[in-house]
């Protein structure tokens, strides 16, 4: 018997699908329940318990403040801003293309012919709340209500920004906030000291932050705008951008990495939180430097300080297969490992600026994907250019075979950044008209062992380490405009033999992309907008599946949800690479706004493809909610162990009401029955990005060593 939920869920929450953008007439399905297996023997058989764990007890480090000749602050005016998320924009669209049915079960949600305006659920200061900034680190043992599920031990990592002014100046924008990683440790049961979840917070300390902590002001530029005192001409010519270190953190074969995409990562010491003070490279796959771009020369590049980046988005993936070798039943690679031999598929990038375009120069970004074993070993590289990309795709997809880049149109014109009147992030424009390109980049099935970047090495180098890892890459037009933001799996459609692929994300479809393009807003929209109670600026987010025919040279879009506005979709990471049927996700809550309105996070859901039914959590109208990661149950064995649904899912949540966050833990096979524990925080966490979870026990009590294996750093 699994411990049963803390509360049922809201009303508006339970699921009855409420109602679709586009107005054909369709069933109004309600709230699903799966008839797939149950979960595993040895699962958490805790019974019920309605009584509280052990009281929180101490702070260890409650009301630390930072070194430097300035305290954090505390401030009401750490406001809402435009997250990355893209939950925004009331802009009507056109009918969804419903173009693969011969894939996968994607069943039409709920729909009426004339949707009714609801009254919001959320109020401007309430989600403006979730944004102020961080005034002190912790350690302590929060109070726990439920009952933890006993097979749950491991720790959850979580990323974002935590604090967002400097010297008593505003940053422009929460995405220039500086990192703030919160851990929470979940030990054995029966070898809790005074509790089943530690939990601990700290700033990640890059050298820039703490240059800014001793100096007492902002002294760097940010990609979203945030500048050093002075105006324009205190930063004119400044090229250099503050590395925030505040999108995701990764647990990985022993290291701990905070990522932020334009820039390099950062290692945290897991057992201490403690940030090693120079970035890594990743055995020389990222170059710290002052900007991610290159002139073509090694030699110029090194004398003006130029650098590379590397995503916030890799992937674990089963090893690859070719693209003609599915994963069961043609003739993949029988004698890997599916669970040990898991990759960490990831990606470096830098721009490279050519002569051509309207504006008479003309970017390039250069990729080079990386595939690391569980020993920080890379085992395989492949590289590829996207033509005319102004930035790096935020996220790529990663199937049994492929690496996916999905390319929007997009300009770039640097004159307001270069004289200092505007962030690199504000001088990119979306085109809105022009076809999306999609690229699939065969994932490298041998080890190349080549380090270093195309053409640093020389090119007969790297000629032959393209022979050997990297087959050609296909790239077809979409003909759409769309953007995606986040991808939760790439499989092969089964028959096709890897030539038909299907991939699940997050984005803006056409309609809240022109929308977007009309408006000539920024990509991320604007802080002072949401301020000032307005969610309309940021386009409205849905989750689609788009199906690549490498034959046919075709890409096709469906709709998988777009009943409120969704981000942050997941599926069972046992399962990445396969075909799946369920998406769990973060939502708007269900019916708190008309449909195509966008909104704050405030529901967790649960989307059945083969039904097309969804449950939905909805913890208040004054709680908001953020990503949730999934914990299988069964651990990675994926087809073959545990059901797809049997699992927890893991999310922060933030109260408005009380000014405090939690972590909730929820059945993943039963999202509407609400979360069977809470962990209580005294404080706040402001609203955050991603996060990561990992079997090891990072905590006290923990014997995890702490032993940097990177010798070339
Ligand atoms: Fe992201």
């Amino acid at each position: 018997m699994r411990p049963t939920a803390l509360a049922r869920p809201s009303s508006s929450g339970a699921a009855a699908a409420p109602p679709r953008r586009d107005s054909a007439s369709r069933p109004i399905l309600v709230r699903s329940r799966l008839a797939l297996p149950r979960r595993a023997a040895g699962l958490p058989a805790a019974a019920p318990s309605a009584t509280s764990p052990p009281p929180p007890t101490e702070e260890v480090r409650h009301g630390h403040t930072l070194r430097g000749r300035e305290n954090m602050t505390s401030t009401a005016e750490g406001a809402g801003a435009a997250p990355q998320w893209g939950f925004f924009s009331p802009r009507p669209c056109g009918p969804p293309q419903l173009n693969l049915p011969s894939i996968i079960h994607i069943h039409p949600q709920a729909s009426t012919s004339s949707p009714s305006p609801t009254s919001r659920a959320w109020t401007v200061p309430d989600w403006a709340a979730a944004f102020e900034s961080c005034t002190a680190e912790h350690a302590y043992w929060p109070e726990v209500e439920g009952t933890i599920p006993p097979a749950l031990v491991g720790t959850l990592f979580r990323n974002g920004p935590g604090r967002f002014e400097r010297g008593g100046a505003r940053y422009a924008h929460m995405l220039d906030g500086d990192g703030l990683v919160a851990r929470w440790a979940f030990l054995p049961p029966g070898e809790e000291a005074r509790g089943r979840v530690h939990f601990t917070s700290r700033f990640v300390r890059t050298q820039e932050l703490a240059a800014e902590e001793y100096a007492g002001r902002v002294l760097f530029r940010s990609t979203f705008g945030t500048a050093k005192p002075g105006g324009p001409l205190a930063n004119a010519f400044d090229m250099k951008l503050k590395n925030p270190a505040n999108t995701h953190v990764i647990a990985w074969g022993g290291r701990l990495l905070a990522l932020w995409e334009a820039g390099p990562p950062h290692e945290l010491d897991p057992a201490t939180l403690a940030t090693r003070p120079s970035p890594a490279t990743l055995g020389r796959l990222v170059s710290p430097g002052s900007a991610p771009s290159t002139t073509g020369s090694a030699s110029l590049d090194a004398a003006l300080g130029l650098g590379s980046a590397l995503t916030a988005h890799p992937h674990v993936a089963p090893p690859p297969r070719c693209v003609r070798a599915g994963w069961e039943g043609e003739g993949g690679d029988a004698a890997a490992d599916p669970v040990a031999g898991r990759r960490l598929v990831t990606w470096a990038w830098r721009s490279q600026l050519r002569l051509g375009g309207r504006a008479g120069l003309t970017p390039d970004l250069h990729v080079e994907v990386a595939e690391f074993d569980g020993g920080w070993a890379r085992v395989g590289t492949a590289r590829l250019t996207l033509p005319g990309a102004a930035f790096n795709p935020h996220d790529a997809a990663v199937s049994l075979g492929s690496v996916i880049f999905f390319q929007t149109a997009t300009s770039f014109n640097p004159a307001p950044y270069i004289f200092g009147f505007s962030g690199p992030a504000q001088c990119v424009h979306i085109d809105g008209q022009a076809d999306m390109l999609v690229h699939v980049l065969p994932r490298p099935a041998t080890s190349g062992g080549e380090k270093g970047w195309q053409g640093a090495r020389g090119p007969a180098a790297a000629a032959a380490a393209d022979a050997t890892t990297q087959p050609a890459t296909a790239t077809l037009a979409a003909e759409e405009a769309s953007f995606l933001l986040h991808h939760a799996n790439a499989f092969e459609v089964p028959g096709s033999r890897g030539r038909r692929l299907a991939v699940w994300s997050s984005g803006w479809d056409p309609a809240a992309l022109a929308a977007l393009a009309a408006s000539k807003g920024g990509m991320l929209g604007s802080w002072s907008v949401v301020l000032a109670g307005s969610f309309d600026a940021v386009p409205y987010s849905t989750l689609m599946q788009h199906e690549i025919d490498l034959d046919a040279g075709t890409v096709s879009r469906s709709v998988l949800y777009d009943a409120t506005a969704a981000e942050h979709p997941k599926i069972n990471p046992a399962y990445a690479g396969r075909p799946t049927r369920f998406v769990w996700f973060t939502a708007a809550a269900p019916g708190a706004n008309p449909p195509g309105v966008s909104g704050p996070p405030q529901a967790i859901m649960k989307l059945d493809t083969l039904t097309g039914g969804t449950e939905a959590w909805v913890p208040g109208p004054r709680v908001f909610t953020e990503e949730v990661v999934f914990v299988p149950t069964g651990g990675l064995a994926g087809p073959g162990g545990a059901a797809e649904d049997d699992g927890w899912l893991l999310a922060m949540t933030f109260d408005a009401a009380t000014k405090t966050s939690s972590l909730v833990i929820l059945d993943a096979a039963d999202v509407g029955a609400g979360p069977v524990a809470k962990v209580k925080l005294t404080h706040a966490i402001p609203h955050g990005l991603h996060g990561d979870w990992t079997d090891v026990v990072y905590g006290p009590g923990s014997e995890v060593a702490y032993a940097p294996s990177d010798a070339e750093e």
